[in-house]
């Protein structure tokens, strides 16, 4: 391994420098990955080891992060365990058959991973591909973020459907949020044997839960997965909106690092979790569009922050797609000249 600063930082060690990585750094922001949207398909990008190792590989060329993230989405676990997915252009995923009852959930399939063998093709591609120059990121959905698309069948301000439906139908959801648990866990296990090196979970949309429902709706999920995956590969959770689950998050010995968004201050989140995880975020990503001398200035404060050793320097949340490429460039580079 040419560069293993994030998987230094993910168990604490000193290191010169934190390591950067941008949450969607492979996408549309990239005027190379909109040369290859104008041929293919989204489902087609996704499937096509070739496409998605060259995704992937994309951003680690042009701007230089840490570690690459597999270039796949959260939404194929719905999509092997039986639902119709489509993503519409510009519009984002549609789920035009959704979940509504027993029925629906019995229809569903937890043996995942032979419709899947398209993301560990690709992992492993990748992984020879990158030949130890970065470590290689694999992901999926959090549980309760995955019910909010399969109830919702769309993206949605406020998911009022899905949190509906976990609020009135309670033992439904859970049976649910089980069989996306356990489908996702053998899911994670195989991208490990496939070359992922790190495991990232994304609760988008934890943070529309209140404290106590996100220990009735996400909580036990998170940790199921980070228990079942931990000793293969480092696990960050990445609970958007949810800070107030730092404390009891942290507290898990199974779980390596936590992703923050920008409303954390960085000294709270450090004294809540108490050095016992490696820290990850959390520049709102809209600042993104500010001067490149603002941007780093505010990365380095950011460091000085959160200190140097157990962080990730990140994003608060996905890179958005008209950030100017110098900019995202500017971000990381920030990083790479960090003087403590
Ligand atoms: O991080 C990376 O670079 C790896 C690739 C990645 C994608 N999606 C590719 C993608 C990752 C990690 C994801 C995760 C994902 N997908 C999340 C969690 C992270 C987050 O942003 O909260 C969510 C909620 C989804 C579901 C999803 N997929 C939505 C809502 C959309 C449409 C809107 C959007 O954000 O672009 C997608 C489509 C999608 N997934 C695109 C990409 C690059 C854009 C579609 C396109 O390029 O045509």
């Amino acid at each position: 391994m040419k560069n293993d600063l994030l998987l230094r930082a993910l168990r604490r060690e000193e290191v010169s420098r934190p390591p950067v990585w941008m949450m969607r750094q492979a996408g549309r922001y990239l005027p190379e990955y909109q040369e290859l949207r104008k041929k293919y398909d989204f489902f087609t990008r996704v499937q096509t080891p070739e496409l998605a190792c060259e995704i992937t590989l994309q951003p680690i060329d042009i701007v230089g992060p840490d570690a690459a993230i597999i270039f796949s989405d959260i939404l194929v676990i719905p999509q092997a365990m039986g639902m119709t997915v489509l993503m519409e252009e510009g519009k984002g995923p549609l789920l035009p058959a959704t979940i509504r009852d027993e029925r629906d959930i019995l229809k569903l399939t937890t043996d995942v991973n032979s419709s899947l063998n398209y993301v560990f093709d690709a992992l492993r591609l990748t992984r020879k591909t990158l030949d130890g120059r970065v470590p290689l990121i694999g992901f999926a959905g959090a549980p309760f973020t995955l019910l909010c698309y399969m109830v919702e069948g769309k993206g949605s301000k406020g998911f009022e459907k899905a949190k509906t439906f976990c609020f009135t139908r309670p033992e439904l959801a859970a049976q649910l949020l089980q069989k996306i648990t356990d489908a996702t866990i053998v899911y994670l296990k195989e991208q490990v044997n496939a070359g992922a090196q790190v495991i990232q979970v994304f609760d988008s949309w934890s943070g529309m839960l209140a404290p106590a429902d996100f220990d009735r709706f996400a909580s036990p999920y998170l940790l199921q997965i980070a228990d079942a995956v931990h000793s293969s590969a480092p696990v960050i959770l990445f609970p958007k909106g949810s800070s107030y689950a730092l404390d009891s998050l942290s507290a898990h010995p199974s779980v390596s690092g936590i992703g923050l968004d920008w409303t954390v201050k960085p000294q709270t989140a450090r004294a809540v979790t108490q050095n016992r995880v490696a820290l990850q975020g959390n520049y709102d990503p809209i600042k993104l569009m500010q001067p490149v001398d603002n941007i780093q200035q505010e990365v380095h404060q950011m460091i000085r922050d959160f200190g140097t050793t157990g962080y990730i320097v990140n994003l608060g949340h996905g890179i958005l797609p008209h950030i100017p490429v110098d900019h995202a460039r500017a971000f990381i580079d920030a990083v790479k000249n960090f003087k403590s």
